[in-house]
């Protein structure tokens, strides 16, 4: 089954409750983070995680786009995210799989990140603990960009490690899906779609979230 993570950097800040509660026929709630050093932009961090926790019981996705992570983890987990994925590239492997057992020890779902411009080969060392791995379809830290096709054969080769290894992990992707997109990184493999603007600019959201699961 295709999930759906609609992104609410797509979203209104100062009407957030209102728009969760519009994507709430999606599967997961993709919650974007972002420190202006790892990112050239700064989002939102722990107290905004704490209080959409309150007010939702979707599975909260949150893509840390932050320098070292493992420093802040914990206190997302504590803060309320279910999933918390972390960028290959904001830190050393060690530190990277020290991060991913922080968030297994809290219960949660742990991932990885890869950049566009990273290998597929930069996630074998955290394939097997993990459960996600999120291949970036733009540069991460802002939405409404383009969708990069070229990111499709990484997306295919992780795909095969995966089934290959009979591992328990999603594939998601990240960057410019839209009604005509989904159907590519289906089709190479994906199961988890994240989307912000194809969500939150079209004219009936509920029926857009059906349209991106193909
Ligand atoms: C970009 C974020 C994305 C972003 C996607 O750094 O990780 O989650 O919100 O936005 P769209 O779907 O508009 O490309
Ligand atoms: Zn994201």
């Amino acid at each position: 089954m295709i999930k759906i993570a609609p992104s609410i950097l797509a979203a209104d800040f100062a009407n957030l409750e209102r728009d969760i509660y519009a994507v709430r026929s999606a599967d997961y709630l993709h919650v974007d983070v972002m420190d202006g050093l790892f990112v050239p932009n700064i989002s939102i961090g722990l107290p905004v995680v704490q209080s959409i926790r309150a007010i939702t019981s979707m599975p909260l996705d949150v893509h840390l786009m932050i320098d070292r992570p493992v420093r802040y983890v914990e206190r997302f987990c504590q803060a309320g995210a279910d999933i918390v994925t972390v960028h290959v590239e904001a830190d050393s492997v060690e530190n990277t799989l020290k991060a991913l057992e922080i968030i297994r020890a809290q219960g949660k779902r742990s991932g990885v990140v890869l950049k566009p411009g990273t290998p597929a080969e930069d996630a074998l060392p955290f394939l097997d603990r993990c459960s996600m791995v999120l291949v970036m379809t733009v540069e991460p830290g802002f939405g409404g960009q383009k969708f990069m096709t070229e990111m499709m054969p990484k997306l295919r080769q992780i795909r095969k490690w995966i089934d290959s290894r009979r591992l328990d992990c999603e594939l998601e992707v990240d960057g410019g899906v839209d009604p005509v997109t989904c159907k590519t990184v289906i089709e190479n493999g994906a199961n988890v779609l994240v989307a912000g603007s194809a969500v939150y600019k079209a004219p009936d959201i509920p029926e857009r979230i059906k349209e991106l699961r193909g």
